[in-house]
């Protein structure tokens, strides 16, 4: 009997175009806005992120990851009967970027939606498409992570535009009779609202309030640290199991000095985390599946072993996942 789900196959797509340290350096100079390299490097570990050309879209970029995803499952569009994209960056207010990405891929027909739960998109997704496994409900899902937050960056603000990159993961998760999925562990608290979030919002034909990404780093980063130990240390205990069993923890792309802290509180060494903020920058919901599959295809995580995944942004909200691969 298939009372499980498990990942069968992975990808990702990061948009051409790079812009390294030195190139947000120039691009900011030129409006007056002082930043650094060495800066950057020292607070969050970023050299470089993925920004997308005009007229590209998550579901653009998420469609590329979906590809990559079917194929390294050995899948078509057509075999998927859910699709759920985590996103912050939709293409329109309405319908769901799930929709559009599903009719891009020639997936039609099956349930689709999107999750919004900004960097913790992923984590919540993929916990909802195991519970949907789990009862039934679907067989064969993609779930997605896509993001273009260089929409949403206000790039006079220096302590914000610096940190956020474009890109999309994804995995194909399915019915099996053997565990992928272990264990997971959502949180929200909302009276956090304010110290992550896009506060604009559109009536009567115009934006109301301020469309662009406001972020008190400080506050972020002590909570982020507290919670994602907490997360981590649920799932453990949930699926009997101890950081000893982690072949891998592959965090949200954040910060450097946010997993290197996470990784120290539940003694995982750092050649067992899986890093790629980075080249990649912060890419929200996108990061945990980015670095899953450039893990995967590198040839670091491998069929088997025990993955810890783990995320946290506005809301706020976080959460884990632990599961074999
Ligand atoms: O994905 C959701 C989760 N998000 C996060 O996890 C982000 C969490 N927060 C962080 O990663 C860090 O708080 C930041 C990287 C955002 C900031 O690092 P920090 O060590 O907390 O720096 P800070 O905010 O205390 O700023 C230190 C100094 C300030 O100057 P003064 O006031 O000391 O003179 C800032 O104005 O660094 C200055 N600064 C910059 N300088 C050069 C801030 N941004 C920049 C910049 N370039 N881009």
């Amino acid at each position: 009997m298939k009372k499980y789900s498990r990942i069968t196959g992975t990808g990702s797509f990061l948009p051409p175009r790079r812009m390294s340290n030195s190139d947000m350096v120039d691009a900011l100079q030129a409006r007056g806005v002082e930043t650094s390299d060495e800066w950057i490097v020292d607070r969050t570990g970023i050299r470089a992120r993925h920004f997308v050309d005009d007229g590209v879209f998550s579901s653009d970029l998420g469609v590329e990851a979906c590809k990559r995803a079917l194929e390294s499952a050995g899948r078509t569009a057509k075999e998927i009967d859910l699709i759920i994209v985590a996103t912050s960056t939709p293409d329109m207010v309405f319908p769901s970027t799930a929709c559009i990405l599903q009719n891009k891929l020639g997936a039609n027909g099956g349930a689709a939606f999107d999750v919004q739960a900004v960097c913790s998109g992923f984590i919540y997704a993929l916990t909802i498409a195991d519970a949907m496994i789990r009862t039934g409900a679907a067989q064969r899902a993609l779930v997605v992570g896509a993001e273009v937050f260089s929409r949403i960056l206000d790039f006079d603000d220096r302590t914000t535009c610096v940190l956020f990159g474009d890109g999309a993961g994804a995995v194909v998760l399915e019915a099996s009779s053997t565990p992928g999925i272990l264990s997971s562990d959502l949180h929200a608290d909302g009276k956090h609202v304010d110290i992550l979030c896009v506060p604009g919002h559109v009536a009567g034909g115009a934006i109301l309030g301020d469309p662009l990404l406001k972020m008190d780093g400080q506050a972020v980063f002590k909570l982020a640290v507290g919670v994602l130990e907490e997360a981590a240390l649920a799932v453990l205990d949930k699926a009997h199991r101890t950081a000893a069993d982690i072949d891998w923890m592959i965090p949200h792309q954040a910060n450097i000095r946010i997993i290197q802290s996470t990784a120290r509180k539940l003694k995982v060494p750092m050649a067992k985390v899986v890093v790629t903020v980075d080249q990649h920058g912060n890419t929200s919901a996108a990061s945990i599946p980015l670095a899953l599959d450039t893990a995967v295809r590198s040839g670091k995580v491998k069929l088997g072993q025990t993955l810890l995944l783990e995320g946290v942004g506005g809301g706020f909200t976080w959460g884990a996942v632990l599961l074999n691969l």
